[in-house]
């Protein structure tokens, strides 16, 4: 019941704070027109639709299990943790920041300088958009960790808690916790976060971390590994389906669609579509307690699906299944989660990491998660998919195998994304645990043949 008062609060908010502005809105509106509408909640996109399209911009509260109820195996409990978390929702990069400074600014004006203002622009969208600005944002904020990705990360760990709460102790330990982030802002805070769900605001300053490096070889492989470097991330034909994907009727009308909303037919550039997506996606995520974002006001649920089916195949070969050696090279990470849960006294109880999308899309696709049976093309939009980036990558994006151990059955594993099972291939379809040894077999050739310094040696 918990989980249905929490999604109910961010309603209520919203709902009671939408008349207020509409009223001292239409007082002051210098553009408003005859057919400037009043606001109503039959406008726009509805927050639940447009907040699970954001592709790997989407917040974790739009996909997150809040049923935070423990799940029982009879004859069986849980004896440790291993798990692998993305950071939580943050700022744009620098060429987004400098692009919505430049030209959002520009397409601002453009809009508010004609005469008849886009007639499904209501008063309160028309003072949204007057209002709006980034300069509260410089380019050196890059991808820093925002307020809201601090609350995933904190109510993440609450709810683990509450699901495991013999294996997650409220009292800090260093035999028992093992945490690690990457050498950034937005893992570091993420980890301290995690913590302060964990123990508590005034307890996390025990806690100590290992060296956070960089280039780390288990939570963040792939920077180790030329190769993919050159063949995969730096290789134009990576980019290949979604930039054709531009060029079909689906993105195309898309384009059309976001012309004619916001009366800009000659200026609006493909591109000029993607940062205004960007942007609605990072204001929206930003701010649970807020409307969207204006600029989401511009797309209709078609042409949000199709820039998110764009992302989609940006992932999808550049960090997911495209590819082989893009998911080969996630072995160390798998490696280390075997040798964790594997082994006796190996290291702590739970171990906790803190890191990129790069690692969990890389790792997801080493595990055979969210894999459609053909590679996903620019020809695909519409049909059925398993790869959606904004269900499987959003902000706090989080993997975790449990060990259980058991009173008459061998070791098992629980294997949890996003907070849900995952019922991994070659493990039994018809139970949630997995047999320790099956998955150990399932994943042999990868694992003990995980020869990355030779699948990572630059070709030429
Ligand atoms: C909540 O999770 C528990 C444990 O996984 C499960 O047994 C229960 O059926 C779930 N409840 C709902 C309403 O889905
Ligand atoms: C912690 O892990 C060890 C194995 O290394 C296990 O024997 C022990 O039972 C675990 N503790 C708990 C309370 O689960």
């Amino acid at each position: 019941m918990l989980y249905l008062i929490k999604l109910l609060i961010p309603l209520l908010l919203l709902t009671t704070f939408i008349p207020n502005t509409t009223q001292t809105q239409l007082t002051v509106a210098p553009t408003a027109d005859v057919t400037t509408q009043k606001c109503d909640d039959s406008f726009g996109l509805q927050r639940n639709v447009l907040e699970r399209r954001f592709s790997t911009k989407t917040p974790y509260r739009a996909i997150a299990n809040y049923n935070d109820t423990s799940p029982i195996y009879n004859g069986c409990h849980p004896t440790r943790i291993w798990s692998i978390i993305r950071h939580g929702t943050r700022n744009p990069s620098k060429s987004v920041i400098l692009h919505a400074k430049t030209r959002l600014v520009e397409l601002q004006s453009l809009i508010l300088q004609q005469i008849k203002p886009p007639a499904h622009l209501c008063a309160d969208d028309l003072k949204q958009l007057r209002r709006w600005n980034w300069d509260h944002i410089e380019p050196d904020d890059e991808k820093l960790l925002v307020a809201e990705g601090e609350d995933e990360l904190i109510e993440l760990a609450e709810r683990m808690q509450l699901r495991f709460p013999k294996l997650l102790p409220d009292l800090y330990n260093p035999e028992w916790y093992y945490m690690k982030y990457t050498a950034t802002q937005r893992t570091l805070k993420s980890a301290q976060s995690f913590a302060t769900g964990l123990f508590g605001r005034h307890r996390i300053h025990a806690i100590t971390y290992p060296q956070p490096l960089k280039r780390d070889p288990v939570l963040r492989f792939y920077k180790l590994c030329s190769r993919w470097k050159t063949d995969v991330d730096k290789n134009p034909e990576t980019m290949f389906n979604a930039r054709s994907f531009y060029a079909e009727p689906a993105m195309q009308s898309a384009v059309e669609q976001v012309r004619s909303s916001t009366q800009l037919s000659d200026e609006l550039t493909d591109e000029d579509v993607q940062l205004m997506y960007t942007v609605c996606a990072f204001e929206t995520a930003w701010q649970r307690h807020k409307s969207p974002s204006v600029w989401c006001r511009f797309f209709d649920v078609h042409s949000l699906s199709a820039l998110e089916f764009a992302e989609d195949l940006e992932y999808y070969w550049n960090d997911g299944y495209g590819y082989d050696l893009t998911h080969r090279i996630a072995c160390p990470a798998i490696a280390d989660m075997f040798a964790t849960t594997d082994t006796p006294g190996y290291r702590a109880n739970a171990t906790f990491y803190f890191t990129h999308s790069g690692t969990l899309l890389k790792m997801l696709a080493h595990l055979g998660v969210a894999r459609d049976e053909r590679p996903l093309t620019h020809k695909d939009f519409g049909k059925d998919r398993l790869w959606r980036t904004s269900e499987i990558d959003a902000f706090a994006t989080n993997l975790a195998f449990v060990r259980y151990d058991c009173i008459e059955k061998e070791p098992q594993v629980l294997v949890m994304h996003q907070e849900r099972v995952v019922r991994l291939p070659g493990c039994p379809q018809d139970d949630d645990l997995c047999p320790l040894s099956t998955l150990r077999r399932n994943y042999a050739d990868s694992v003990e043949r995980c020869d990355f310094e030779a699948l990572c040696q630059a070709a030429n």
